[in-house]
This record gives C-alpha cells, sequence and structure tokens, in this order.
C-alpha cells in the first residue's frame, strides 16, 4: 500500500506532485506528504488525512522547488501522525525518503543505527532508510542507495532526493510495483502507470530490483548492479482513469452501474459467436490444456470470492479439479514436490498488485506451475510476470470496494472454464452456458432495476447491528462477497454462512428480527433452501430471499427480489451481485460512511 511519486523538470514540482498523488490515493489516504528542493535545500510538507489536506497546507505554507517526490500513506508502522508521515529524513534533514512497502528487518537495523548516534523521530520503518542514506553521504547518490539496500530485507518503491542535489531523484523497487516516465523537458516516477499518463511521453515499468536516476527528461533505469538498462517505452499504456463521478454522488454508485459496459468489455474479442466458441486467442497452450490435471484459483478479498465461484464452473463446465485457495494460504502451503505437475495457477487480481497474490504466483513459478493471470491493469506486476494473461477490462475502478471489477472477473473466470472444456463431452452444456453469456449484459443491466428496491431495504437494515447471508453451493460464495461489501462499505457486522450449516450452530444467533438474507440462484436446490429458511423464520427471523427462479417456494420470507433470468442457472451470480453491491452502497449512505474511501482500507493492499 502507500502510493509514492517524484517529478523533475523545469517548472515547480509540488503542483505535479499534488496531481499525481490524488491518482494515487487509492493505495492508502491516513496521511499525505511531500519534500521539494532547490537552491534554497530541502522544504517538507506533511499532513495526516488526505492529499486535499496537503494542498491546503501548501496553500498556507508554499515550497518553491522543480523536484521533489511525495507520499499518500497507509499506516503499517506506526499510527497516522505528522511524524510518521512521508517523507522521512535522516538526523540533519539533508535527504528525504518515500516509501511504499515493508522493511522487514528494521528492529535491528534501527538498533544499530541507535547505538551509532542517530536519533528516530518516527516509528516507521521507512526512516531508517534515510538513516542508512545518512552513512553513506560520501558517496554518489546511485551508489550510496545500492549499498542501503544491500542492508535491508522486505518489500520497498523507495524514491529520495537531497537538499544539496537538486533536480535529482534516485528511486528502486523490490516486490513493490514503480513505473518511471520521461519527456523531452521533465522525468516522472510513480507507483502505478496513473499519476504518469497525462505528462510523461514515454513510459516505463521498473523490473524487479530495478534502480532508477531521474534527471529533467531522462529517466535513466539501472540494475541492482548499476548497470544501464535499454527498454522499450510501453507500448500498451492502460486508458487515463475517468476523472470525475459524473452524475453519481459516489465513484462507488457509478462503477455498480458500469457493471453491464465491464461484461460487454471483457466478452470483446474473447468469443467466437459464430462458432459457438471461446476464441483462440484465450486457450491455453494445447499441450497444456490437454494435459492439466488440477487448477488451484487464487486471489483474496473480492478475488478469493470470484476464485470460489471460479473453481465451481471450472469443475462444472470443464470437469477438471478445481480448487479457491486465499493466495495468501497457497503462499504459505504451496503444493508439495510433484503435487503441482500438470497443475495451473489462476491468480485473480483487479490491481495485479496485491502483495499476497503475487507472492502466490511466485510460489507457484518456483514450483513449475504456470500461473495465469486474471487482472484488471494492464501492465501490473501479476501481468508481467504471468505466464498467460486474461485482462478482465472493467476499466479503472476507483472506489475502494470493488464492484464492476467482480462482475468482469466472474466472466473471465466463465470464459477461462469455456476454453478449458474441449472435446464433444459436454459441448451442448457448453453452447447453453456460451448462449446464456451472449445475453449476460442484459441480464447485468435489468439486475441493476432493482435498486429503488434495495434502496428501501436498506432503511430497514440501517440500524441494525448485524446481519447474516445464506445461500447453497455458489449462493454462499456470492454472500460472502454481499457481506463483505456489508462489512467494508456500511460498516455494517454482516456474516455470510452456509445455509445447511445454520441448523448447526448459527441458528442461536436468531432472534425475533434478526435480518436473514438468502440468495437463490439453482432450481434443484431451492426446496432445501426453502426448508432452511422456514427454520430461521420460526425463530423469528426477518427473511428477504434475492432469485431469478419462477415460482421459488419462499413463504418464509418477508420480501422476495426478482432477478432477471441469468440465461443460463451457472451465470446467477453475474444478477445476484449488482442488486447486492447497491444494498450495500445504500446502508452505507444511510450511516453516513465515507463510501469510496472507507476507513483503515485501501485498494491495493501491497503488503503481505
Ligand atoms: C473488496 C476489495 C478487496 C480486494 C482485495 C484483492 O471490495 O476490493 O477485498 O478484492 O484486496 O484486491 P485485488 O483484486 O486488487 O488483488
Amino acid at each position: 500500500m502507500c502510493g509514492i511519486m517524484g517529478f523533475t523538470g523545469e517548472r515547480p514540482a509540488a503542483p505535479e506532485l499534488l496531481a499525481g498523488l490524488e491518482r494515487l490515493e487509492y493505495r492508502g489516504y491516513d496521511s499525505a506528504g511531500l519534500a521539494v528542493t532547490s537552491s534554497a535545500g530541502l522544504q517538507i510538507r506533511r499532513v495526516v488525512g488526505r492529499v486535499e489536506a496537503l494542498a491546503r497546507l501548501l496553500e498556507q505554507d508554499p515550497v518553491a522547488g522543480a523536484a521533489g517526490i511525495g507520499h499518500t500513506r497507509w499506516a503499517t508502522h506506526g499510527r497516522a501522525s505528522v511524524e510518521n508521515a512521508h517523507p522521512q529524513t535522516d538526523c540533519d534533514g539533508t535527504l528525504a525518503v518515500v516509501h511504499n512497502g515493508i522493511i522487514e528487518n528494521q528492529e535491528e537495523l534501527r538498533a544499530g543505527l541507535e547505538d551509532r548516534g542517530h536519533r528516530f523521530r518516527s516509528q516507521t520503518d521507512t526512516e531508517v532508510v534515510a538513516h542508512l542514506l545518512e552513512e553513506e553521504a560520501d558517496a554518489p547518490p546511485m551508489e550510496a542507495l545500492q549499498k542501503v539496500l544491500q542492508q535491508v530485507r522486505g518489500s520497498y518503491a523507495l524514491a529520495v532526493i537531497w537538499g544539496r542535489r537538486p533536480g535529482l531523484i534516485v528511486a528502486a523497487r523490490h516486490r513493490s510495483p514503480l513505473w518511471v516516465g520521461q519527456d523531452q523537458e521533465a522525468a516522472w516516477l510513480a507507483s502505478d502507470v496513473q499519476p504518469l499518463l497525462g505528462g510523461a511521453r514515454e513510459l516505463y515499468p521498473l523490473d524487479e530490483d530495478e534502480l532508477a536516476l531521474l534527471t529533467p527528461g531522462k529517466a535513466q533505469i539501472v540494475t541492482r548492479d548499476g548497470e544501464p538498462v535499454e527498454r522499450q517505452p510501453d507500448k500498451s499504456p492502460p486508458e487515463v482513469a475517468a476523472a470525475g463521478k459524473g452524475e453519481f454522488a459516489h465513484f462507488m454508485l457509478k462503477e455498480i452501474h458500469e457493471a453491464p459496459r465491464a461484461v460487454a468489455r471483457t466478452l470483446e474479442g474473447h468469443v467466437d459467436w459464430s462458432r459457438g466458441r471461446v476464441a483462440e486467442g484465450l486457450l491455453l497452450p494445447g499441450g497444456q490444456r490437454r494435459g492439466l490435471r488440477r487448477l488451484w484459483l487464487a486471489g483474496m478479498g473480492t478475488a478469493y470470492h470470484a476464485c470460489l465461484l471460479g473453481a465451481w464452473w471450472v469443475e462444472q463446465i470443464a470437469g477438471i479439479p478445481a480448487r479457491a485457495v486465499l493466495a495468501s494460504d497457497f503462499r504459505d502451503d504451496p503444493p508439495r514436490e510433484g503435487e503441482g505437475e500438470r497443475g495451473l495457477l489462476v491468480a485473480v487480481s483487479q490491481s495485479g498488485e496485491t502483495a499476497d497474490t503475487l507472492e502466490a504466483a511466485r510460489a507457484a513459478q518456483a514450483r513449475g506451475i504456470p500461473v495465469y493471470a486474471l487482472c484488471n491493469v494492464p501492465g501490473s506486476t501479476l501481468a508481467r510476470l504471468a505466464d498467460r494473461v486474461l485482462m478482465t477490462r472493467a476499466g479503472t475502478e476507483v472506489a475502494v470496494a470493488a464492484t464492476k471489477s467482480y462482475v468482469a472477473q466472474m466472466v473471465g473466470l466463465l470464459l477461462l472454464a469455456l476454453a478449458l472444456a474441449e472435446g464433444e463431452e459436454g459441448r451442448v452444456r457448453r453452447s447453453q452456458v456460451l448462449d446464456g453469456l451472449a445475453s449476460s449484459v442484459e441480464a447485468v443491466s435489468r439486475s441493476l432495476a432493482l435498486e429503488p428496491a434495495m434502496a428501501d431495504l436498506s432503511r430497514r437494515l440501517v440500524r441494525e447491528r448485524a446481519v447474516y447471508l445464506v445461500g447453497r453451493g455458489p449462493d454462499h460464495a456470492a454472500t460472502l462477497e454481499a457481506a463483505l461489501k456489508l462489512k467494508e462499505v456500511a460498516y455494517l457486522h454482516a456474516e455470510a454462512m452456509a445455509a445447511a450449516e445454520l441448523k448447526h450452530g448459527s441458528l442461536a444467533l436468531i432472534e425475533e428480527g434478526t435480518a436473514l438474507l438468502a440468495l437463490s440462484g439453482r432450481a434443484h436446490l431451492a426446496a432445501r433452501l426453502a426448508s432452511n429458511l422456514r427454520e430461521a423464520a420460526s425463530r423469528g427471523a426477518d427473511v428477504f430471499v434475492w432469485t431469478h427462479l419462477d415460482g421459488a417456494p419462499f413463504q418464509a420470507a418477508r420480501r422476495t427480489y426478482r432477478l432477471p433470468d441469468p440465461g443460463h442457472e451457472l451465470l446467477a451470480p453475474l444478477v445476484q451481485a449488482p442488486p447486492l453491491q447497491l444494498l450495500a452502497y445504500y446502508v452505507g449512505l444511510g450511516r453516513g460512511t465515507e463510501i469510496d474511501r472507507p476507513r483503515n482500507l485501501a485498494k491495493s493492499v501491497t503488503v503481505e
């Protein structure tokens, strides 16, 4: 987490840094700061809170200088305070450092530095880097950073400026993303490519363990040993993120409404509709596909919930054993020797920068298991390290809560399941699913018509202390995601359970008026779900059901919300998601939460 930014040119650096930091705020918004150099030396400004607070501070207390670095923070070491905000400096304030990542051996490094007389002002791990650099004051900047990097363990995207060297920025990356850019007069760096899109003409992602030296008009990349790297500029920079919310009150609401477009764009070019099959380009290389024995699908949070559905689809559609796994668990306990043979890891990540997911991908590759990535950000670390990538094309997602990207992930995983299916067996089912997908844009769009009903229901839930959500099989996976949205956006305790599990303990939580939300997407399970709900209603639960099924027997429900026909039962999760996202949005609105930037969170979680 945290976003870092740098600019050096022939015009004031502060406006460039502020504009970039605003675009990076999704990576953390606990505090913000910048440091600018000029012939007058180093000037630092830091605030607790958002980039807009930093902008206000700069209006009252401006800085002057054409080179600088900036930071927006998601706190890891130390509370959100001005002292812990970046940039961090050395004892005499001769240099400034911004950092995204975690220095794992900071305690021992700090102890050594304190023994050698360094006095610390913050609890951050980053300050250690500033003091280590101070000890290399006699070395040229790049050499000084190289020496310091030999001492630190952990993950970092780092940028450093020195008061005595206006115009110069040195940067490095290891397990945290970093981009650099240049035009004739200026050079930039940033944690992601978005802040560079408006200015830099040439954009370059840094590879693992590379460093960069920025001077006006030149971003020189070098290897860890200092060898210059000649790289072609990135050819496929992503679209510039939509800057505004348009007619919507929040980005989250806008992005929920963009789900149909996300579906359409993810399908685009990936299906050969005339031949009724997934387009060639999406298939795995022949041999690999034919020989596949098992799949792991790994992601975190919402992406993990998409994996739960993906594993179900792969088994149902392609008949290949598949298991959804938290990326962190895969990384902690990767397959043993031989277990991964003829296996495939499907790594799912909107940002392509989630540390847990990247580590899972690296763990797979280290064991010879190829990685198939589903990812929404072109040029992201995951997209670059995977053996094969399917882009989900949901467009930039600004709100911290994943909405349209989740819907696009589901579509991507359905395409993958179809691509993995081959031969005559299951041909009929494949073509039925494809027919369903053909009408999925419309179905997802129609599911948004439930918005007024969800706004209405939100008023019933707004003062609840807890709500419970149930479903069977894939419907349970969908409730996990719906519960996550209620937690993160509405700060409402929401617990998802397998419907059949209720009677095995959790039913004790039900009392008069407890809100119980249920999803029913599979006809042959409706009667069993209805029994589960009846048992809860008999004990006082206030039951609400979402289903596309006609004549489903939910007499126990206070209200049944009719979802549009998804075109095929396997596609029911596609139409379940948007209404439940809308519900979370409206409950959040009613509870007065910070919907687009919920407390304590960040959109891209780049620490493990
Ligand atoms: C929830 C949410 C998170 C992310 C998770 C993984 O709304 O957005 O749970 O899904 O942090 O992020 P990505 O998909 O970027 O790897």
